[in-house]
């Protein structure tokens, strides 16, 4: 019993993301409960391992007309339309978030969009003064839209996802992260393409574009028409794309999608993901997510004899 109790508690979770130190892999995807300064600390004091802002553009953004977001079953749709008050004052609320951050030892990824490829320049410079641990490129949202189509069109071709990697690191020395959009044919090719303009991490997945109709009505059930579908109907997807990822490239990958569960993050892990974003999961389990399943990784780590985060792997 006594030696039980040990090997749980030298269980190592902690995790290493661009030389930033995780106390362990979950980490709040943008937009959930990443709003404001409250909800950014409420999600590290009830254990996140780093936290993500809510996507923030130069000019802000209202937002779409409700209904934004649905839920039934496993999945969650929305199209909330990337609403946001605009980088200054995004500042100021990941100012507010900063020395509590620090003090609970909680890193920082802010993360930033823009419709053009200089103004992904522009906000990487500007969210940089706040100095957060990572900035985070938001390449992936399907249902706003940018200069060349949707925004997931910036993460739809390899030289556009390139462009937009380059110019932001051209604006910053905070390690950037690429996230990256399943909507395509070869996510593996993106996300190369991304490492070699100097990616530092990527992001995988954003939501899968979607569309849900209420036959009755028979009209279209998001304002938008469609949206973002994410939550534990695509978890398969996402770990299908982080695997391809993390094959074809070296820098990190944080794995996002359907993560409800410690064998969820567990799967995602053995995908190859280094750390696992956590966003519709908040609905279902409520904001105390992130330490259910950091302790449910616990105890399959125990149950499985691993001492350390990075001996969970693939046998293939
Ligand atoms: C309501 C809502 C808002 C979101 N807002 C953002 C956002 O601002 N920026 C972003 O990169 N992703 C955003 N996402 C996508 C999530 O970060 C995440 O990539 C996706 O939901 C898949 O993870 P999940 O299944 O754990 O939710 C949003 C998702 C939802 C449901």
């Amino acid at each position: 019993m006594e030696k039980a109790r040990k090997v749980f508690e030298m269980t190592d979770l902690s995790v290493e993301l661009c030389g930033v130190k995780l106390k362990n892999p979950t980490v709040l995807a943008s937009g959930y409960l990443g709003v404001s300064a409250g909800s950014l600390l409420a999600c590290a004091k009830t254990g996140a391992g780093a936290v993500t802002s809510k996507s923030c553009n130069m000019q802000g953004r209202k937002g779409n007309e409700n209904p934004t977001v649905i839920t039934w079953g496993d999945v969650v749709m929305n199209a909330v339309g990337l609403s946001n008050p605009g980088v200054k004052e995004e500042i100021e609320e990941l100012e507010e978030a900063r020395s509590e951050l620090k003090k609970l030892g909680v890193p920082l990824v802010a993360s930033v969009f823009g419709g053009t490829v200089e103004e992904y320049g522009q906000a990487v410079k500007e969210i940089s003064k706040t100095k957060p641990d990572l900035i985070e490129l938001n390449i992936s949202c399907p249902h706003v839209e940018s200069s060349v189509g949707r925004i997931c069109t910036f993460s739809s071709d390899p030289q556009l996802a390139s462009a937009v990697v380059k110019e932001a690191k051209k604006n910053t020395n905070v390690p950037i992260i690429a996230k990256l959009s399943p909507n395509v044919t070869n996510i593996a090719e993106i996300a190369l393409a991304a490492e070699k303009a100097g990616a530092d991490a990527i992001a995988a997945i954003n939501t899968v574009s979607g569309m849900k109709i209420d036959v009755r009505a028979k009209r279209k059930v998001l304002s938008a028409g469609t949206g973002g579908v994410s939550g534990p109907a695509i978890k398969p997807i996402a770990v299908r794309c982080v695997h391809e990822i993390s094959k074809a490239v070296k820098v990190p990958v944080i794995g996002i999608g359907g993560v409800c569960t410690g064998e969820d993050a567990v799967e995602m892990l053995m995908a190859g993901a280094t750390a696992v974003g956590i966003g519709s999961a908040t609905l279902y389990r409520g904001a105390n997510v992130f330490s259910l399943i950091t302790s449910e990784i616990k105890k399959f780590m125990q149950e499985e004899g691993y001492a350390k985060i990075k001996e969970i792997k693939l046998e293939e």
